[in-house]
């Protein structure tokens, strides 16, 4: 019996922002762990796509085709981009399918469906979004049972920009729609040195607390492993960044050590307690 995959949306209507980064250097955090990842390009102008394989993009590869026809499946869409590391191509057919869509309500509803199919074969699902509110944003939400929201600190306009994803996410469950739970919102691209910065994380973590993730740092070795077509924690896993992305993953993942390691003895003990079982046999390291 395979558990089902974590189900992981990379939200946020501003450009810039590292949902792209965040993505793709998650996934390789999840993937050195052990654990099968599927990313999936929800950008019409598909950065991922483009930094992680040559492969042309032909419209009817991509994600938005199969939105907009969904009986046609997402398996033979999807390429091999790293070791446990897989992809759903983004393409431009992404916004020709919220258009044709946008008078079907269960339009967004269709990006969940369609990695039902293929769910059985991962472990971790990561959903990259367009930078705007709309058609991305509500399919990550209906489509992820997690959200994680990164954000640059330094700017208020970056931070006001925030409760938009909140609110959009608000009202889904309003009209109840099983919506994404908001895990983190992810101070990313980090400078310490930089003042702006630092007020603004101590202004993130005095209005939403807990949910503040730890920062991911600022560092050239994200374009350099990018470069290099491979995610920081392997290109660079002694590094302060790669720490910070398998902290992410671990935080995201209650299978997992503080390390991002997923253990038998975690995942069994996990079991053990979700099975109601009064004891367990070994005491385990929490990953939160
Ligand atoms: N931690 C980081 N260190 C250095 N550069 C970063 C970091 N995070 C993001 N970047 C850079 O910032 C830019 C925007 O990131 P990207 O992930 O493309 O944002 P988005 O997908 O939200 O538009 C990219 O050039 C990326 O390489
Ligand atoms: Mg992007």
């Amino acid at each position: 019996m395979t558990n089902s995959p974590l189900r992981i949306g990379v939200l946020g209507r501003k450009g810039g922002s590292a949902k792209s980064t965040t993505s793709y250097n998650l996934g390789g955090a999840f993937a050195a762990a052990g654990l099968r990842c599927l990313l999936v390009d929800l950008d019409s102008q598909a950065s991922l796509t483009r930094a992680l394989s040559d492969a042309p993009l032909s419209p009817e590869g991509g994600i938005g085709a199969r939105i907009a026809e969904p009986s046609r499946g997402l398996r033979d869409t999807i390429r091999p981009v790293g070791d446990l590391l897989d992809l759903v191509p983004g393409d431009r057919s992404i916004e020709v399918a919220a258009a044709a869509l946008a008078q079907n309500p269960a339009g967004p509803l269709r990006l969940r469906l369609l990695l039902d199919e293929v769910a059985a074969d991962y472990g971790a699902i990561i959903i990259d979004t367009a930078p705007m509110l709309g058609f991305t944003q509500t399919s990550a939400l209906l489509a992820g049972d997690l959200a994680i929201v990164p954000t640059r600190t330094g700017a208020q306009q970056d931070i006001d920009a925030l409760v938009d994803i909140f609110a959009l996410r608000d009202e889904l469950a309003q009209y109840r729609f099983a919506t994404a739970t908001l895990a983190a919102i992810l101070p990313s691209n980090y400078h310490a040195d930089e003042a702006p910065q630092r007020d603004g994380l101590a202004a993130l973590r005095a209005g939403y607390g807990d949910l503040v993730a730890d920062p991911i740092p600022h560092s050239p070795l994200i374009e350099r492993a990018i470069n290099a077509r491979l995610p920081v924690v392997t290109n660079s896993p002694k590094s302060t960044v790669a720490a910070a992305f398998r902290a992410l993953a671990a935080r995201l993942n209650p299978d997992s050590d503080e390390e991002g390691r997923f253990t038998a003895e975690t995942q069994s003990a996990q079991r053990i307690a979700e099975n109601g079982r009064k004891e367990t046999t070994k005491k385990v390291g929490g990953g939160r």
